[in-house]
């Protein structure tokens, strides 16, 4: 299985647009800067799935050259897995309306009724290209197909992560927010756990994460008021459904014990420390054996 990273950031990325932080002001400076949350995955290098779909897919369509089209027109993309219904993961789906065809979006029952509704999506694009949901239940791994039906060789299984749903539903539909993701590669036997939005460690992420080759786990914070540090007014990691990375009971501690092969840290927000290279908070991580993820990362599994 071919896995990119191909937005390492939280929502807002990096630098945000209004925030004044040391790492936006330093990647301002430097012209750096990390997209919003998203991963690609394919088993044979031809046909790829995206794992959530960022407000900025755009640019990453054009810097991955895998998701470059292959002819005239077309899309090597065949379909998306949406872990949650959150902005960030979402909004991309608004910038495929270009297709000739339904993309078919995979994704849990309370998300799918999110877009259809409250965060109307679907309804929008229906005017465009469409999409095509398909049902992500939680308990049955489904053999992922591409826009044909034909399989992708990827099956993936979903589990329910403790996270409260999306800060604009207010309707709260029943059904699943907020999922982890197990994506194993039928002919290779390699497994990628993916959980960029996580509440706790506990058994429902140790079930997704258990021997896998790659854990991309949630890096959004490292600790619990760090956005109301930053001069925002926010709740904390903690009310937000963000476990931290540092402190005590923090994902550092738990992560080295739950058995992947190797964990590199996602949807990491821009005020978070660990994107300052020789900051402490960095040191403690690498310390760790864990990896910080950056855009474009390539992993075969
Ligand atoms: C989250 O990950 O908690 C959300 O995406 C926050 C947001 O609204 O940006
Ligand atoms: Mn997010
Ligand atoms: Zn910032």
């Amino acid at each position: 299985m071919h896995v990119i990273i191909l937005g390492s950031a939280a929502g807002g990325g990096v630098p945000q647009w209004n925030c004044g932080c040391p790492n936006c002001t330093a990647a301002r400076r430097d012209r750096r800067s990390r997209t919003q949350s998203s991963v690609a995955v394919s088993a044979d290098g031809q046909r790829w799935v995206l794992l959530n779909a960022s407000p900025d897919l755009r640019t990453q369509l054009a810097q991955n050259r895998a998701l470059w089209p292959r002819g005239a027109r077309g899309s090597p993309v065949e379909a998306v897995v949406l872990t949650d219904g959150e902005i960030d993961h979402t909004l991309g789906l608004l910038l495929l309306r270009e297709s000739a065809v339904r993309l078919p979006v995979y994704a849990p029952a309370g998300v799918t009724a999110l877009l259809a509704d409250e965060w109307p999506l679907y309804r929008v694009l229906s005017a465009y290209s469409g999409v095509e949901p398909r049902a992500l239940e939680e308990g049955q791994p489904a053999a992922l197909t591409d826009r044909a039906g034909v399989p992708l060789g990827l099956c993936c299984a979903a589990t329910a992560v403790a996270r409260r749903p999306p800060r604009y539903a207010h309707g709260t539909p029943a059904g699943t927010f907020d999922v982890g993701l197990r994506i194993e590669d039928e002919q290779s036997g390699g497994v990628l756990a993916y959980v960029p939005t996580a509440g706790t460690v506990d058994d429902a992420v140790r079930r997704t994460a258990r021997e896998a080759d790659l854990l991309l786990f949630d890096g959004t914070f490292w600790s619990d008021d760090e956005l109301r540090a930053a001069g925002a007014e926010a709740p904390t990691a903690r009310e937000m459904g963000h476990l931290p990375v540092g402190g005590p009971g923090g994902s550092l501690a738990l992560l080295p014990g739950i058995g992947a092969k190797q964990t590199v840290l996602v949807h990491i927000n821009n005020t978070n420390p660990i994107l300052a290279p020789g900051s402490p908070e960095r040191a403690q991580v690498e310390a760790a054996g864990i990896v910080v993820g950056e855009d474009s990362m390539e992993f075969e599994l």
